[in-house]
């Protein structure tokens, strides 16, 4: 059931532009001029992390965002529980760096798990992690309402492991996801960023150890986002490649399930692993290759207040600046409408002048 929730009031009048922004309730929605609706919202809990993962971050880390700069716990809730409340958000997932790292992570969790859609449902809540510390943490995260985790794994060879984040904390990542599931995160979904040359040797072994767990596993493909010069199209893993690889062990249909904004496309898989007969879901993401930015269903929100309508933007809305000059929650979510509005069609990786964002994805979230 569908409560009506109210219209928000502006300072200033609502403009046409507004008024066709409003759905069947009078709530505001995420729309941009392509009739794409954002429902999905990714909150950055902080850039810093405790990996180096080469694919994201420079070895010698990046200077982090001043914290005076970035959002509190308060200053979070509020715009988390705006997004949701006028502006038709249903979905919350919390990314970082390492989302982990955050010292309110667990009641900006309990404030967000809290919070009613306009479906009339809880919002669901997500979180994007490295797993380091989930050993310690996910049964007091599903306490403050955590639904469900996506931990990056990107190989199973501890020495290859290290060499990919430049840490030596494989074992911990394994303790992670053994804790996400005992603690019913479910369903545990495990991300690979493949790297030519460097873990093209994991995709088989990534296969059985999450087909053998019930562990939704997702190949990625490396996009322009880390360090300048770490990407190269000529040389890239695509999700052909990868699908190749796998069909040498495994059966692989696609999935008749509708995928609806979702990037990773679903494989049903069936074969034979060490313990037997095994069958499950593997998902690939392509966005370079395949890019889905046609069903794009997010918004995003950076640590230090930013709204990002792609992942690609050049552009940023500060809600911070807004928010600490005094701006009432209309004026907040009129400025989030505005932004999301001006959402380009895709992110243009496939473009000959495209040009890497500034910010890499450790500050925007992935
Ligand atoms: P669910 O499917 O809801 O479980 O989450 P997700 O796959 O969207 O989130 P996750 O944080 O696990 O991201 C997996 C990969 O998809 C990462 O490499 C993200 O950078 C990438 N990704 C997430 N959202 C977008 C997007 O809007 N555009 C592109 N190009 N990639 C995205
Ligand atoms: N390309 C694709 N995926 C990336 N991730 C980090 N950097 C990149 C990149 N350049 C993934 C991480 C994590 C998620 C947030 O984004 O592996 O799973
Ligand atoms: Fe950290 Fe994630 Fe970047 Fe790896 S990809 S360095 S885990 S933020």
């Amino acid at each position: 059931m569908r409560s009506r929730l109210p219209f928000p009031t502006l300072r200033t009048a609502p403009t046409e532009f507004f008024e066709e922004k409003r759905d069947d309730l009078g709530v505001w929605r995420l729309q941009d001029t392509f009739g794409r609706v954002a429902r999905d919202l990714r909150v950055s809990l902080t850039d810093r992390c405790n990996l180096r993962c080469t694919y994201c971050m420079p070895a010698d880390g990046l200077e982090w965002i001043p914290r005076p700069n970035t959002l509190d716990d308060d200053e979070t809730i509020r715009l988390i529980t705006l997004a949701v409340t006028m502006l038709g958000i249903r979905q919350v997932r919390f990314t970082g760096g390492e989302p982990l790292l955050r010292r309110g992570l667990e009641s900006i969790i309990a404030a967000t798990a809290a919070l009613t859609a306009d479906t009339g449902e809880p919002v669901t809540t997500a979180l994007t992690t490295n797993g380091l510390g989930l050993d310690k943490s996910a049964a007091k995260l599903k306490a403050a309402g955590l639904h469900r985790v996506n931990i990056s794994l990107d190989t199973l060879d501890a020495d290859q492991y290290a060499a990919l984040t430049r840490r030596d904390r494989h074992r911990d990542v394994l303790a992670g996801i053994d804790a996400a599931l005992a603690a019913g995160l479910t369903p545990v979904k495990i991300n690979a960023v493949i790297m030519p040359g460097v873990n093209e040797t994991a995709i088989l072994p990534l296969a059985e150890y999450c087909l053998d767990r019930g562990l939704q596993l997702r190949f990625i493909e490396h996009m322009p986002l880390g360090p300048r010069d770490s990407w190269d199209r000529k040389t890239l893993v695509t999700a052909e490649d990868i699908i190749r690889r796998l069909r040498d062990r495994f059966t692989l249909v696609a999935s008749s399930k509708p995928r609806g904004a979702a990037p990773a496309q679903l494989w049903d898989v069936t074969g034979t692993t060490a313990s037997g007969p095994v069958s499950g879901q593997i998902g690939v993401i392509a966005a370079v290759t395949h890019p889905f930015c046609g069903d794009c269903d997010r918004t995003r929100l950076t640590t230090d207040g930013m709204i990002r309508s792609c992942l690609f933007s050049h552009e940023e809305t500060s809600l911070r600046d807004m928010m600490r000059a005094g701006a009432s929650d209309a004026e907040l979510a009129a400025s989030w409408v505005r932004a999301m509005w001006r959402k380009k069609a895709g992110h243009g990786i496939n473009d000959p002048r495209f040009v890497q964002p500034s910010r890499t994805m450790s500050a925007i979230g992935g």
